[in-house]
């Protein structure tokens, strides 16, 4: 046990006299106060003495004895009524409120009973442990319906993963209107400031804050994906006391892919409720008599390091207990998509040459983008017939796999599993297997419809389908692409109180085909795609080992988009391809050194035509690639300062990353164009141990700027900083800080 841990135990015991405590999770038999300490936080609630569940307190660490409630913690009070308007039931803080008693704020959950009623009062029951997780039984005041919520703590991170399940003890069913995964709540306060992630498709993970006020500011998907419009992460901070390197954060994802719900603002007491989970539009949910309902985890932290600190608290998270095999993933590896290049016109002898300049460059794995299948010549027909298409690939896969893997590099695949263009065979077969309504229109999205995974047998035709095509092809990677939104969501074929479960369903059977196929195939990676970025969220990362950010491939765009991604999600997943010049998306024109040294920030693509490369491009290219694999692990696996933004007033941005051990540091200065012979301030590097002698160096060669010492400390460079000369529009350079001692 560590010293602290060990002191609280301690503490505890002394105040409780209980033996039942664990050393992050503390909740003894008896007691009616539970507490959860992990590095850099406390989180806490109570039950009242009318046995409500109210939360206590969540932020920075406090003392193993501090008083969460004043005097005795059996006094825990809830309040009476406050006026007419104002009944005890609406103002009692809760934890995981039922609908019922004039609640006013957001339920944890909504319920409609057999006979009509509609009140639902949640009041403590029981509670236990269980390794690091605190369990806590709620249930109602008359009806047997339970709610169990779960808590399980990170104790390095901070971070805490809350759920709730359902519980239907009845003869009869109960409707489930609405269910949370977790509500949270922070002390009343005028200057909370929401941090969100918005978008669309080609601009994803735009940065908006707004006030917390009462009124309500929803972060939403109706579209049956997480879409690109919000994603499903929050960071609260406060005005003017948070910036990016200082101040209180309170952060949280939901790790769901299907449409969701996360609701922010000041109840009727000016406290601030966060309120998360499965979205209510258009759901519901009949649990049978003797049925569990469960909800996705809402993941959630607290740090007192700014925006930065928090979201390197995420990553850390990230890396360690969401994305497959943890601390033991392997790193990204340099990859060659030719969608870009080729678009649909894919054959075996065009992607061949493609894959011989690929090597030549140094990138170590080749992927087939869309239009190798079917009947697939462009987006109007072929999806959902997996077969190789004979015309384009005569002898099949293999004489390409064989030419990718003789070149030194493994293969990888697009698919898009879960969608049916109307002219394939498997639709042909199947017009049922669609979502849509009979006998109304069906909308089609890119030409395609969405096919129910949420029946079982369409669940497992994909995962048969995937797995005879990764068993008899040597495919190390998997593009998972998913090109548009649900829109008549239909499930004709099951009974109507079941037909909105469609929602959760669909998304359980996708989590069930990635960890079924995942399982199947150890070695086989995949990436998370969705026309971009339009479907990244936790819970596709805890089956994904990277994802497709985004459609827009232009390198200064890019720069905003990673910006804005890094806020929630680790650089470790984060996709970036250099691509031809003018880009496709803003016909802007930027050197191929811009464009690497934009995408090199993260898992490094190249998705060019390198049929229309020159030799010096080649060079340039193969010089980059080279330079990349020196920095790779730090840039994926280290910790990332946000120095300067690529957005605000200036033309300039920065990042930094450090490896884990301290040994790395990796300063990328970026110049969007140059203003009044401008002569922008030095980057103060973060994040270097200031012990130790660290040797500078440009990456991919070249002189330092004048004046910049070879070696000095890392307190050296945090506090003098340096900066490149950069002139003209769409430059950068990266410095590359390497300890010696
Ligand atoms: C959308 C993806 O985001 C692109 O990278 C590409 O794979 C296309 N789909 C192919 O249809």
């Amino acid at each position: 046990m560590r010293k602290a841990a060990m002191m609280l135990a301690t503490g505890l015991t002394a105040l409780t006299g209980s033996i039942d405590v664990n050393a992050k999770v503390t909740a003894p038999k008896g007691a009616t106060i539970f507490r959860l300490d992990g590095h850099g936080f406390t989180y806490a609630l109570g039950v009242d003495d009318k046995g409500y569940l109210q939360p206590l307190y969540w932020g920075a660490p406090l003392g193993p004895n501090d008083p969460l409630v004043p005097g005795d913690p059996a006094q825990l009070k809830a309040p009476g009524e406050l006026s007419g308007f104002d009944p005890a039931g609406s103002v009692t803080p809760q934890e995981y409120p039922g609908q019922g008693e004039g609640l006013v704020s957001e339920p944890g959950i909504k319920t409609v009973f057999a006979d009509g009623n509609r009140d639902l009062v949640l009041k403590y029951r029981a509670h236990r442990v269980e390794g690091d997780t605190l369990v806590v039984e709620l249930a109602d005041i008359r009806r047997p319906l339970t709610v169990t919520l779960r808590y399980t703590i990170d104790p390095d991170s901070g971070v805490i993963g809350r759920s709730a399940s359902v519980h239907n003890g009845d003869t009869k069913p109960v409707r489930v209107d609405q269910i949370a995964s977790a509500v949270f709540t922070l002390p009343v306060g005028d200057d909370y400031r929401l941090h969100y992630l918005t978008g669309r498709h080609a601009a994803e993970w735009t940065q908006k804050q707004v006030p917390v006020t009462p009124a309500l500011t929803v972060l939403e998907s109706r579209r049956g994906s997480t879409g690109h419009g919000n994603n499903p992460w929050f960071a609260i901070g406060r005005e003017r006391v948070t910036s990016e390197d200082a101040g209180p954060v309170w952060y949280g994802a939901l790790a769901w892919s299907g449409s969701f719900r996360i609701s922010v603002g000041q109840d009727n007491l000016g406290r601030v409720r966060i309120a998360g989970g499965y979205n209510s539009y258009d759901f519901a949910w009949t649990l049978k008599p003797g049925e569990t309902l469960d909800t996705p985890v809402f993941y959630a932290g607290y740090s007192d390091g700014g925006m930065g600190g928090a979201s390197r608290a995420f990553h850390d998270f990230q890396m360690r207990k969401i994305i497959p095999d943890g601390v033991k993933a392997k790193l990204r590896p340099v990859l060659y998509n030719s969608w870009e290049a080729t678009a649909f016109d894919v054959t075996e002898a065009g992607q061949a040459a493609l894959a011989e300049k690929a090597a030549k460059i140094g990138v170590e794995r080749f992927v087939v983008d869309d239009g190798w299948f079917g009947a697939r010549n462009s987006d109007r027909a072929g999806l959902g017939d997996w077969t190789v298409n004979r015309t384009k690939f005569p002898n099949g896969l293999k004489p390409l796999i064989d030419k990718v893997k003789s070149l030194g590099m493994d293969f990888g695949l697009w698919v898009e599993p879960e969608m049916v263009n109307a002219d394939s065979d498997l639709y042909r077969a199947h017009p049922d297997w669609v979502l849509a309504y009979p006998d109304r229109p069906r909308t089609e999205g890119r030409n395609q419809l969405v096919l129910n995974l949420a029946r079982i047998d369409v669940r497992d035709h994909l995962l048969g389908v995937l797995d005879t095509l990764v068993s008899e092809n040597d495919i190390a990677f998997l593009k998972w692409d998913y090109n548009r939104n649900w829109t008549e969501a239909g499930w004709a074929g099951v009974p109507v109180e079941d037909q909105q479960r469609v929602y959760v369903d669909y998304v359980r059977n996708l989590y069930h085909i990635l960890a079924e196929l995942r399982r199947r195939h150890p070695r086989l990676e995949i990436e998370a795609c969705s026309g971009g970025g339009g479907r990244i969220d936790l819970g596709i990362l805890e089956y994904s080992d990277q994802v497709w950010t985004s459609d827009n491939t232009d390198p200064a765009d890019r720069l905003m988009i990673q910006d804005g991604f890094t806020q929630a999600y680790a650089p470790a997943v984060m996709m970036a391809w250099v691509t031809d010049s003018p880009n496709w998306a803003n016909t802007r024109v930027t050197s191929l050194d811009y464009r690497f040294l934009s995408s090199m920030q993260g898992g490094l693509g190249i998705g060019a035509n390198l049929d229309h490369w020159q030799d010096a491009d080649f060079a340039t290219a193969a010089k980059w690639v080279a330079a990349y694999k020196t920095i790779r692990s730090t840039v994926q696996r280290g910790r990332l300062y946000r120095i300067d933004p690529p957005v605000g007033e200036d033309a300039t941005s920065a990042t930094m990353s450090v490896a884990q051990d301290g040994r790395q540091g990796v300063l990328f200065q970026m110049l969007h164009s140059s203003m009044w012979r401008d002569n922008p301030a030095a980057n103060r590097p973060q994040g270097l141990d200031p012990a130790r002698i660290y040797r500078v160096s440009v990456l991919g060669g070249g002189a330092l700027p004048a004046g910049v010492p070879i070696h000095a400390s890392g307190a050296y460079w945090m506090q003098k900083g340096l900066r490149a000369p950069l002139k003209g529009d769409y430059v950068g350079i990266a410095f590359v800080f390497d300890a010696i001692t």
